[in-house]
C-alpha cells in the first residue's frame, strides 16, 4: 500500500548561473557559498526540516561530480541522495519529468537550489504543507519588484484569481517562492505542458493547472519570514550578510546540515562527532563539537 503522506524531495541545482559569471565559469552556482556554507545547504535543510529524507539533486551533467563530492549518497547525514542531470535549463517544470522514476508513486516537494528561507514559523508551515493529503501547496511572499517572479493575484476575499510568470504589469505584489509541494499527479501534468514564449517549461503552468482544478493552496509567508534568492552578485552578498548577522548575534548556525540531521533523529551523537572531524580545525567543525555537548 502507498503511504499517502510519503513525500520525496527534489532540489533543482542546474542552470548556467550566467548572472554570476565569471564565478560560475568554474563552479556551479548552487555550490557557491552563502556566507560560510555552500548554497545548496539552505534548500536541502529546508526540506529536511519538513521531514523529507529521500532526495534527488538535478544539476548540469558536468557539475554532478562536485555535488557528489560534497554530499555523497547522503548516508552520512542519515538521508538518501540520488542525482540526475538536466542537459539544458529547459525550465523548472522539467524537474518532474527528469525525476519521474525517482518520484515513483510518492508526493513530491521541489526546492530551487538558490532559494533561502528563514523564520520562526517556517518549520511548522513546511510540516503542514508536507502533511496535506490532497492538492498542491505553494507559498507567496510580498516583494517590491514582483515583475521578476511568478506573481499571484488575490481578490478581496483572499482567493487566488491568477498566477502569471514575470508579468509586465503585475496584478499584485506577492511573488511565488521557489518551494513547491505537489501530489503525485504533478508528473503527468509536467509531461503534458508545453514551453512558454521564452522557451521554458514553466512551473507557473503547473500551478495554473492546479488552480484550474481547484486543488491549489497558496500559503502566505508573512513579514516574520525571510525569503532570498541568490542569483546575482548583489543578492548573493545580501544573503551572505543576512546569514552572517543572524549567526553572529545568536551564536547558532543557520542551515547546519549535520545539526539538523541530528535533531531530526537521522544520525546519532557519535555520528555527529565523526562528521565534525571532517571539518578539521575550521570554525564549522568546532561549532559541531561545541553544539554536540549540549545534546
Ligand atoms: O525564485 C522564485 C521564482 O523562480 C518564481 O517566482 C518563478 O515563478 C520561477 O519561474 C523562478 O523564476 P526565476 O527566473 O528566478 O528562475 P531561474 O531561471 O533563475 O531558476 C531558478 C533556479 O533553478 C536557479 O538556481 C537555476 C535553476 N534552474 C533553472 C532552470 C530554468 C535549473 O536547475 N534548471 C532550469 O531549467
Amino acid at each position: 500500500m502507498i503511504d499517502a503522506l510519503k513525500r520525496k524531495g527534489i532540489i533543482l541545482a542546474g542552470g548556467k548561473g550566467t548572472r554570476l559569471s565569471p564565478i560560475t565559469l568554474g563552479v556551479s552556482k548552487q555550490l557557491v557559498p552563502i556566507y560560510n556554507k555552500p548554497m545548496i545547504y539552505y534548500p536541502l535543510t529546508t526540506l529536511m526540516w519538513a521531514g523529507i529524507t529521500e532526495f534527488l539533486i538535478i544539476s548540469m551533467p558536468d557539475d554532478i561530480t562536485y555535488f557528489k563530492r560534497l554530499l555523497g549518497n547522503g548516508s552520512k547525514f542519515g538521508i538518501t541522495i540520488e542525482y540526475a542531470s538536466q542537459e539544458k535549463p529547459n525550465g523548472l517544470a522539467q524537474a518532474f519529468v527528469i525525476g519521474a522514476d525517482f518520484i515513483g508513486e510518492s508526493n513530491v516537494a521541489l526546492a530551487l537550489g538558490d532559494n533561502l528561507f528563514h523564520g520562526q514559523e517556517l518549520v511548522s508551515k513546511l510540516r503542514m504543507a508536507n502533511s496535506r493529503k490532497v492538492g498542491a501547496t505553494i507559498f507567496a511572499y510580498q516583494v517590491k519588484d514582483p515583475k521578476r517572479y511568478g506573481v499571484v493575484e488575490f481578490n478581496k476575499e483572499g482567493k487566488v484569481i491568477s498566477i502569471e510568470e514575470k508579468p509586465e504589469n503585475p496584478k499584485g505584489n506577492h511573488a511565488v517562492v521557489g518551494l513547491y509541494y505537489y501530489p503525485n499527479s504533478v508528473v503527468n501534468i509536467a509531461k503534458k505542458i508545453t514551453p512558454s514564449k521564452r522557451g521554458e517549461l514553466e512551473i507557473t503552468s503547473i500551478n495554473n493547472e492546479y488552480l484550474k482544478r481547484g486543488e491549489l493552496e497558496v500559503e502566505i509567508m508573512g513579514q516574520g519570514f525571510t525569503w532570498l534568492d541568490a542569483g546575482t552578485n548583489e543578492s548573493l552578498i545580501e544573503a551572505s550578510n543576512y546569514i552572517k548577522t543572524i549567526e553572529a548575534r545568536q551564536g547558532l548556525k543557520v542551515a547546519c546540515l549535520e545539526i539538523i540531521a541530528y535533531k531530526m533523529g537521522y544520525i546519532s551523537k557519535v555520528q555527529l562527532l565523526e562528521l565534525a572531524k571532517l571539518h578539521g580545525n575550521s570554525s564549522y567543525g568546532e561549532y559541531l563539537i561545541q553544539r554536540s555537548k549540549e545534546f
